[in-house]
């Protein structure tokens, strides 16, 4: 069976100035050597400040978001190779929120990511339903086309993470039942399969994104093809993040593979 190195990712969205940085000491002081990987996806102007600060200790940043373009008159944003420049290892893609702030479309999220590919990073891309959506029955419709249409041809089970995130669990407390993550992260699982073959497919990690919290986070680690977790307000304090870093690890050791 192949082996998925689990993954905590940290996702801070528009949150944190400088004061901030003494979170990730702390994560760092509680998990000297985690089994899991940890990565932390500050503001951009948290970046480089936060890759040095981290130093050789087990923790990879990432962005929230790139450009399409390489370069540019593009006011305002930031491109996979300012990332790269500022210890970036990673990019968050297709995030509901840039999905609905930003108007962003599956043709744009691919655009993005194969740029951020092509830069050296590697892409979490984030899919999801909304309420209206999964009360509908159109779940696995919309996963389904979000998957095909944002996923660019250039990955492999290295540089390509998923994170399922349904738009009605983030931030709200409200999270799916086991079934209903195990459902949508095995079509996942299916579904890249198809597109990539099944040795690629089993290498790239599938994420759970939304209200994860210490104290449900294992029960989400349990559920068959979760190989981790997309954390939001939960990262922004070690208190917080450290136990769910906890709980991934253990269930790592109960369930290898
Ligand atoms: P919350 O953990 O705050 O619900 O946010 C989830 C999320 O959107 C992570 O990208």
């Amino acid at each position: 069976m192949t082996r998925r190195r689990r993954l905590a990712a940290g996702n801070w969205k528009m949150n944190g100035t400088s004061a901030e940085l003494a979170e990730i000491s702390a994560v760092i002081t509680a998990h000297p050597a985690p089994d899991c990987e940890i990565l932390i996806c500050p503001p951009a102007t948290l970046l480089e400040r936060m890759s040095r600060d981290i130093g050789e200790a087990p923790i990879a940043v990432g962005g929230q978001d790139c450009h399409r373009e390489e370069a540019g008159a593009h006011t305002g944003d930031v491109s996979a190779a300012m990332l790269v420049d500022a210890g970036a290892a990673y990019v968050i893609l297709g995030h509901s929120e840039r999905r609905q702030d930003h108007g962003e479309t599956n043709d744009d999220v691919r655009a993005k990511a194969r740029t951020a590919l092509a830069t050296g990073l590697r892409v979490v891309i984030c899919v999801g339903e909304t309420l209206t959506e999964r009360e509908a029955s159109n779940t696995l419709d919309i996963i389904g086309g979000q998957l095909a249409g944002s996923i660019p041809d250039l990955v492999t089970g290295e540089n390509l993470v998923l994170a399922y995130e349904p738009v009605w669990a983030i931030g709200t407390g409200k999270v799916p039942t086991t079934d209903q993550i195990g459902e949508v992260h095995d079509f996942i699982r299916l579904q890249l399969e198809k597109r990539l073959g099944e040795g690629v497919a089993l290498s790239v990690r599938i994420l759970y994104g939304g209200s994860v919290k210490a104290s449900n986070a294992a029960e989400i680690f349990a559920v068959s093809n979760v190989d981790g977790a997309l954390v939001g307000g939960a990262s922004l304090k070690a208190a917080d993040f450290a136990p769910i870093i906890v709980a991934l690890d253990a269930a790592g050791q109960r369930v290898p593979g």
